[in-house]
C-alpha cells in the first residue's frame, strides 16, 4: 500500500475540488459538501484516493471492437456514427437515441481533428446543435476535412446552420426566435432518389421541437429545402446524392414524435450502418477483450494477472465484476465492505449473487463494529461522511494488502464521465468537467485500469447487467448513496437506530414494489428523524420515534418533485411501519421539492 495514504482531511479536501471529479446524478459529485458518488462511483473514489490508482493505460485502440481493426480478430468492429458537440444540451441524447437503433455512437468534440474522426470508421457524422451562431467571432466549427469527406452527414439546428454556411447557402438571425413546438411541413419527394429520403414513412406535416434564433435565407448548390414552418422556410435541406442532410429541429427529444424514425432513416438507411450494437456482442468483444488484455500483460511481466474489484451493491461495480469475472475467473477477487448502512437484505443478495450463483471470490468484510465505533457521537451529517469515506479507505487497504500482488483494479466508470473528461471546459459545452479517472490520477502506477463500462450510459449498463443474468433487484435498483442509512438518519447513529431505519425502509421499499411504482419513482425510502411523539397503542400511552418518508420523481436527481404516491400507498406503509417497526408510532410523508429542499436529508 502507498505509505501516503491520504488523512481523512486530505481525502475531504481533494473530493471537494470544484473543477474535478464524476457527475452523480447529474452533479459534480464533488459539488458543494458532498463526498459523493452515485450507487457505485462512492466506492471508486474512496479507491482511488486509498490505492492512488494509475491514469488508465488506456491506448487509442481501447475502444470497442478496435480489436478487430488490429488484425487480431476475425469479427467486425461495430459500424459507428460519431456525434460531434457543438454545446447542445442534448447532445448526449443524440448519441443514446442512435445506439437504440443498435448502432454505437460516440460523442466526440466538435474541434476533432478529421483524421481522429476517420480512425473510428464513422458510417455516418451528426453534427449536434449549440449555443452559438455561425456567423459569431469564434463560433465553433467543425474541422474542414468534414466537407470534403464522403461520409454521410446530418446537421442539427447549430450543426444545420454549419452546413449550410460552409457549403456556400447563407445563414441570418431570425426577427423572432423559434422556441418550442413547431410543425413542420414536409417538402421531400416521397420516394426521394437513390437513398430513402429523411422523412421517409413519417406523416406530411408534423409536430416537432424547435430551438433557434437563426435562419437558413438560401441553401447551398446541389440543396433542396426539405421541411418549412410558417416561420422557417427553410426548416430542412439535403444534398441526397452527397448524402448531406440538414434539420433545424432536435429530432433527439421527445417532443419530436417522428424524431426517431428521422434518426433511424439517416443512421440505417442513408448510411447503411448494422445494428450490432447489442448487448450479446458487446459482452463477447469485452470479455474477450479483458482477458487477452490480462493475459498479455501476464505473459509480459510473468505475473498470474489478477484483478480485484470493490462491489458496493450498486449496478455499476456488479456488472463490471461480471464482465471482468467472465475473461478472467478466478484471478478476479472481489472485495465487499459491509459497513453495516446498507438496506435490507442487500448483502444477502450480494453474496448469493456473486458467490452462490456466479461462483466468484467474494471477500465480504464484516466492518459493521467499525464503521458504528467512529459514528459514535457524531451528528454532523459532513462529519459522518468523512468518517464512512475514510473507514472505508482503511478497510479495503487492509484486505487488498492481504491478497498479494495485484495487476489491476477493475472500475465502472461510465460513458457519460468519459465524455465529461475529453472535452475541455473552454470548448463548447460549457459545463464540462475534467474526471479525475481519466485525467487528474498520479502517474505512478500502482494498478492497471479495466474499466469495461466506460462506453456505456447508465441504461445499457443495465440491459448488459440483464444480458449477464444479474437479478432485476440488482439491475433495477434505485439509486443509493455511498454513506448508505447513516445520512438518514438525523443525529447520532446507533446499531438501535440503524435497526430501525433498516425496517421501515424496507417496508417502504416493499410497498412501493408491490404498488407497481418502484421505477416510476426516482428514490423512495425512509427517514428516520430525531423527533419523538405521543401515541396511543392499545390502552397505553407510547413516546417514540417519527419516520419521515420521502418519494420523489425526478430525471437526473439534480432536481426532483415530491412524488404525488396514492393515498393508499401511504397508508399501507404508514400502518405497516407503526404496526411491524418497534419503537415508532408516526409517520410523515415529506412533500418537499428540490430545490429548496435536496433529495436526502443530510
Ligand atoms: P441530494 O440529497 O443532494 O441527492 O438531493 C442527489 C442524489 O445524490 C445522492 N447522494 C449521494 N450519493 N454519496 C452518494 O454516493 C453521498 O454522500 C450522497 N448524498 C446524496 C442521493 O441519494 C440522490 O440520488
Amino acid at each position: 500500500m502507498p505509505d501516503d495514504q491520504p488523512t481523512a482531511h486530505a481525502y475531504h479536501e481533494r473530493t471537494l475540488r470544484p473543477d474535478k471529479g464524476r457527475k452523480v446524478c447529474g452533479e459534480a459529485a464533488n459539488f458543494g459538501h458532498r463526498v459523493l458518488a452515485p450507487d457505485d462511483a462512492e466506492v471508486e473514489v474512496y479507491l482511488e484516493t486509498a490505492l492512488r490508482a494509475p491514469s488508465p493505460d488506456r491506448p487509442l485502440a481501447d475502444r470497442p471492437g478496435e480489436r478487430a481493426t488490429r488484425g487480431d480478430s476475425g469479427s467486425s468492429h461495430p459500424d459507428a456514427v460519431v456525434v460531434l458537440d457543438f454545446g447542445s444540451q442534448y447532445a448526449q441524447l443524440i448519441a443514446r437515441r442512435i445506439r437504440e437503433l443498435n448502432v454505437y455512437s460516440e460523442l466526440l468534440p466538435f474541434d476533432t481533428p478529421w483524421s481522429e474522426i476517420l480512425s473510428r470508421h464513422p458510417k455516418a457524422i451528426v453534427l449536434s446543435g449549440g449555443p452559438s451562431s455561425v456567423y459569431e467571432e469564434n463560433a465553433p466549427h467543425p474541422d474542414a476535412g468534414l466537407w470534403a469527406g464522403d461520409v454521410p452527414t446530418l446537421g442539427i439546428c447549430y450543426g444545420l446552420h454549419l452546413m449550410a454556411e460552409a457549403l456556400g447557402g447563407e445563414v441570418l438571425a431570425a426577427s423572432r426566435r423559434e422556441y418550442g413546438p413547431a410543425t413542420i411541413q414536409v417538402m421531400e419527394p416521397d420516394g426521394a432518389g437513390v437513398h430513402a429520403g429523411l422523412f421517409a414513412g413519417t406523416p406530411r406535416e408534423q409536430p416537432v421541437w424547435m430551438s433557434h434564433g437563426d435562419l437558413i435565407v438560401r441553401v447551398p448548390e446541389g440543396f433542396q429545402p426539405t421541411a418549412r414552418t410558417d416561420s422557417t422556410p427553410v426548416a430542412g435541406m439535403a444534398d441526397p446524392d452527397r448524402r448531406f442532410y440538414g434539420i433545424q429541429f432536435h429530432p433527439e427529444v421527445v417532443h419530436t414524435p417522428a424524431g426517431r424514425e428521422v434518426l433511424r432513416n439517416f443512421v440505417l438507411d442513408i448510411a447503411g450502418a448494422r445494428p450490432t450494437w447489442t448487448s450479446a456482442n458487446f459482452v463477447e468483444s469485452t470479455v474477450s477483450e479483458i482477458r487477452s488484455r490480462v493475459d498479455t500483460h501476464a505473459r509480459a511481466t510473468g505475473s498470474d494477472g489478477r484483478v480485484i474489484c470493490a462491489l458496493s451493491g450498486g449496478v455499476d461495480s456488479a456488472v463490471a465484476a461480471t464482465l471482468v469475472h467472465r475473461a478472467v475467473g478466478d484471478r478476479l477477487t472481489c472485495i465487499y465492505v459491509d459497513h453495516g448502512l446498507m438496506r435490507k437484505k442487500e448483502s444477502e443478495l450480494l453474496r448469493a449473487t456473486f458467490e452462490r450463483n456466479l461462483g466468484m471470490r467474494l471477500v465480504m468484510v464484516d466492518a459493521r463494529e467499525r464503521f458504528l465505533a467512529r459514528l459514535a457521537g457524531v451528528e454532523d451529517p459532513e462529519q459522518k461522511r468523512r468518517i464512512i469515506g475514510d473507514e472505508f479507505i482503511r478497510v479495503f487497504e487492509e484486505e487488498a494488502e492481504k491478497l498479494g500482488r495485484i495487476d489491476f483494479l477493475t472500475q465502472g466508470t461510465l460513458y457519460p464521465d468519459v465524455i465529461e473528461s475529453t472535452a475541455p471546459e473552454t470548448k463548447a459545452a460549457q459545463k464540462i468537467k475534467t474526471h479525475h479517472n481519466v485525467g487528474g490520477l498520479p502517474k505512478d502506477l500502482r494498478f492497471r485500469l479495466i474499466e469495461p463500462l466506460r462506453y456505456l450510459f447508465k441504461d445499457e449498463v443495465r440491459t448488459v447487467g440483464l444480458a449477464l443474468g444479474l437479478p432485476e433487484a440488482m439491475v433495477q435498483r434505485q439509486p443509493f448513496p455511498g454513506p448508505g442509512l447513516a445520512i438518514r438518519i438525523v443525529g447520532e447513529v446507533t446499531k438501535e437506530r440503524v435497526d430501525t431505519l433498516r425496517e421501515a425502509d424496507w417496508i417502504v421499499i416493499d410497498e412501493i414494489k408491490a404498488a407497481g411504482l418502484y421505477r416510476a419513482v426516482w428514490q423512495s425510502f425512509a427517514i428516520l428523524t430525531p423527533v419523538r411523539s405521543v401515541g396511543v397503542m392499545g390502552d397505553g400511552r407510547t413516546y417514540a420515534n417519527v419516520v419521515a418518508i420521502r418519494a420523489v420523481t425526478s430525471d437526473d436527481g439534480m432536481t426532483a418533485d415530491w412524488a404525488k404516491l396514492p393515498y393508499d400507498v401511504l397508508a399501507k406503509i404508514s400502518s405497516r411501519i407503526v404496526n411491524e417497526v418497534p419503537g415508532v408510532n408516526r409517520v410523515v410523508y415529506d412533500i418537499s421539492s428540490k430545490p429548496p429542499a435536496t433529495i436526502e436529508w443530510e
